[in-house]
């Protein structure tokens, strides 16, 4: 029975964690949407909003806590999304902030998962869906530890699967393509921000972030497009290891797959680099 249904989404105060929030509960589903700004997720039509930070073991345990608490239990389904580009040149972006986006990106979905897992097992049934990226595989300068991350969550999952799926569990992958959301805003303050004083990756920050605006004026992909895939991933009777929202993407993921010294040559053409 979907009316029962359990979900806990990650990072749903915006783009594809918010309109994925959304899109389960208009479809019975009880909601559970955590983030920082947890003021901005809605609290209604079977949305319950939870304060998150997956950078903060205190805060995923809370939030998983106060799941099972009000479910007696139970939780089919974790959507891991919250994440965020940490851009800016390899050599510059100071530590801190590379092990705050692998806190986010990477160990958030691996802690919440561990939190989830007992329950999953127990009830013999259970998906965790991890949001990965095309970039989990394919790449462009200034989003170094941004793909580190989503290749180590790709690894991670599959790993995961394996070793969940005669318990009833799977761990499945959905690889969005450039999507209308916060994210490339973001992804390009932190660029600008991670230069160093005098630093000679100025030009290249300019020439990444001209490629960005082109993909993304040229980009038809919404939040709302990736919630149904998020909601496919979650509900295929038959799961797979890689959803995607467009032919393009999965066809670029596999073009990087079996040329992986293509998209070198690619990116040098496109960025002069
Ligand atoms: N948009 C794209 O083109 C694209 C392409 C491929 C993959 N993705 C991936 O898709 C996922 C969703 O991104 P989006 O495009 O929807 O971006 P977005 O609009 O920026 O939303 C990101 C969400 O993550 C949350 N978040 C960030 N840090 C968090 C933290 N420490 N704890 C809890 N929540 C946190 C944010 O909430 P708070 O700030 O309120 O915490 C926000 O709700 C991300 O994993 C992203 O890497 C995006």
């Amino acid at each position: 029975m979907t009316e029962n249904r359990v979900v806990a989404i990650t990072g749903a105060s915006n783009g594809m964690g918010l309109e994925a929030a959304t899109l389960f509960a208009a479809r019975g589903w009880r909601v559970f949407a955590g983030a920082r700004r947890v003021e901005r997720i809605p609290q209604d039509n079977g949305i319950v909003a939870l304060p998150l930070d997956v950078t903060d073991s205190a805060s995923n345990s809370a939030f998983v806590e106060a799941i099972l608490a009000a479910t007696d239990g139970r939780i089919d389904v974790i959507i891991n999304n919250a994440g965020y580009g940490e851009f800016g040149p390899a050599e510059e972006i100071p530590m801190a902030e590379v092990r705050r986006q692998f806190e986010t990106n990477f160990f958030g979905a691996v802690e919440l998962t561990q939190l989830v897992l007992p329950a999953m097992r127990k009830a013999a049934a259970g998906r965790i869906v991890n949001v990965s990226s095309i970039g989990g595989d394919i790449y462009m300068p200034l989003g170094a530890y941004y793909h580190a991350t989503k290749a180590a969550l790709q690894q991670w999952s599959d790993v995961l699967d394996v070793e969940v799926s005669s318990f009833g569990v799977r761990s499945v992958i959905v690889q969005p393509g450039g999507t209308e959301s916060a994210w490339g805003e973001i992804a390009m303050a932190n660029a600008e921000k991670n230069l160093r004083e005098g630093s000679p990756y100025g030009p290249l920050v300019a020439k990444v972030k001209a490629a960005l605006a082109r993909q993304a004026s040229s980009s038809s992909a919404t939040s709302a497009d990736l919630a149904q895939v998020f909601f496919r991933a979650a509900t295929d009777p038959k799961p797979k290891s890689r959803y995607f929202n467009a032919l393009g993407d999965r066809a670029v993921v596999k073009l990087a797959r079996t040329t992986p010294g293509l998209l070198r040559v690619a990116l040098s053409r496109i960025l002069k680099v």
